[in-house]
């Protein structure tokens, strides 16, 4: 197949607006695919002449054409909770996210919201995204097989959580151990699957618990962690009282191994500078889940001030559903924006587009394969109309360069914008 459209490609993160070395843009591009993979990216009269005259030919132009979004941090069985009505995150957990992810027990429940799921991340763009499941085995079996069918590179772990949670809601160390090792032997490795090990955070954990999580990624080292980490000030207090004999929050993770360039903590947004410190030199991913953020009113996360430190920290960026409020990797990123406006802080619409492709391909360690247009990974890309809407196409009237029409796309749009996904070489959104 070869797509003929505007194409974009990021090549490391832009340093400023007109940074334009560190993106590949083709006003008349080329996009040649083969067996999914892509075989060739260019102008599009040079990868014309390269392929072979009986190839299929798909005209996207005048959208523009960019790497699949990944998303790095939300719940798959929270679709049920977006825009639940709660005063913060420990109401939210136990007045309506708790009770909703008991019904995962179910595997046909399971199966029929995994199915929902993945129809909305490819109805937002959404290529590749990092989720939680339930403390259910069966939820995970329904992630992954749902993953495997429609051939999306999925990261996902059955969430491990032994306490302060409702029966029917945990597993001991024990099961949560067993099931979580099952879960990586029956789907991890299988198609694109990633199987992440997943103590949902500290407070729903006991020590004994961690212990486990801890075998788990010695024995694993290779396999991503994921989990909460100061998100709010009643959180962090109780993990206090809960790990009395650590530094402070970050250190009941680092104290069983769980700090390392595998390792995604959402959230982040309360840490010290000891805390940020040790982040860095593990080189462990702090998630920005900005929607969330705001409507838990959590905090606002120092995106900028956390990359510019004298030790970063690596960061991804990620909707949170069901505590985010939209799948859509573009309004996420419209509200980062809008939160570094009120920390004085200016995210250009280069650094944006490139947080919601290659940034997050490398937050999750996967930038070989996703989050780019160069010949040898796989074609995952998204199809993007920055005059989807009305009000786009007028704005759009007047919008005279590339940074500008990004900046547009992300201030005014959603699926809407979205006109077509492909995972692996094959159309997804229009056979929804
Ligand atoms: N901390 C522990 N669990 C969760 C969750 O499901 N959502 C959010 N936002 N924070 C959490
Ligand atoms: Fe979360």
């Amino acid at each position: 197949m070869l797509v003929r459209a505007r194409l974009l490609s990021f090549l490391r993160r832009p340093q400023a607006v007109d940074d334009r070395s560190s993106y590949r843009y083709e006003e008349d591009g080329g996009l040649l695919v083969e067996d999914g993979r892509i075989v060739a990216f260019g102008p599009y009269a040079d990868v014309r002449a390269g392929a072979s005259g009986d190839v299929e030919e798909i005209d996207h132009r005048p959208h523009l054409v960019l790497p699949g979004l990944v998303d790095t941090h939300l719940h798959f069985p929270q679709m049920q909770v977006i825009g639940a009505y709660a005063a913060d995150l420990l109401e939210w957990l136990n007045t309506h996210t708790f009770p909703e992810e008991c019904r995962f027990v179910e595997s046909a429940h399971a199966a029929r919201i995994a199915r929902h799921f993945y129809d909305e991340l490819i109805r937002h763009g959404t290529t590749t995204a990092a989720a939680f499941c339930s403390v259910h085995k069966a939820s995970a079996d329904a992630y992954f097989a749902e993953a495997l069918a429609r051939g999306m590179c999925m990261v996902g772990g059955k969430v491990m959580m032994d306490r302060n949670a409702p029966q029917g809601l945990t597993d001991t160390p024990g099961t949560g151990y067993d099931e979580t090792r099952a879960v990586i032997a029956e789907w991890h490795g299988k198609g694109r699957n990633h199987v992440a090990i997943t103590p949902r955070f500290a407070i729903t954990s006991t020590p004994a618990q961690m212990d486990a999580a801890a075998a788990l990624a010695r024995e694993f080292p290779d396999l991503h962690i994921q989990t909460h980490l100061s998100e709010n000030h009643d959180e962090i207090r109780l993990t206090a009282e809960l790990y009395p004999d650590a530094l402070d929050y970050t250190d009941v993770y680092a104290r069983y191994g769980l700090l390392g360039p595998k390792s995604l903590f959402g959230h982040c947004i309360h840490l010290s500078e000891r805390e940020a410190d040790a982040m860095s030199e593990a080189g462990a991913v702090a998630v920005h889940c900005p929607t969330s953020n705001l409507f838990l009113g959590s905090g606002l996360f120092a995106l900028k001030a956390f990359m510019r430190r004298e030790k970063p920290l690596r960061v991804g960026l990620a909707t949170d559903v069901g505590g985010g409020t939209s799948y859509s990797m573009l309004k996420t990123l419209d509200e980062a924006y809008k939160i570094q406006q009120l920390l004085g802080e200016r995210l250009n619409p280069l650094e944006s587009f490139h947080h919601m492709t290659l940034g997050n391909a490398e937050a999750l360690s996967l930038a070989d394969r996703i989050g780019t247009l160069e010949p040898g990974t796989d074609a995952d890309f998204v199809v993007l109309d920055a005059a989807a809407t009305p009000a786009m196409a007028l704005r759009m009237e007047v919008v005279r360069s590339l940074a500008d029409e990004l900046f547009l796309l992300q201030t005014l749009g959603d699926d809407r914008a979205v006109r077509e996904t492909y995972v692996a070489g094959r159309a997804m959104k229009s056979r929804l």
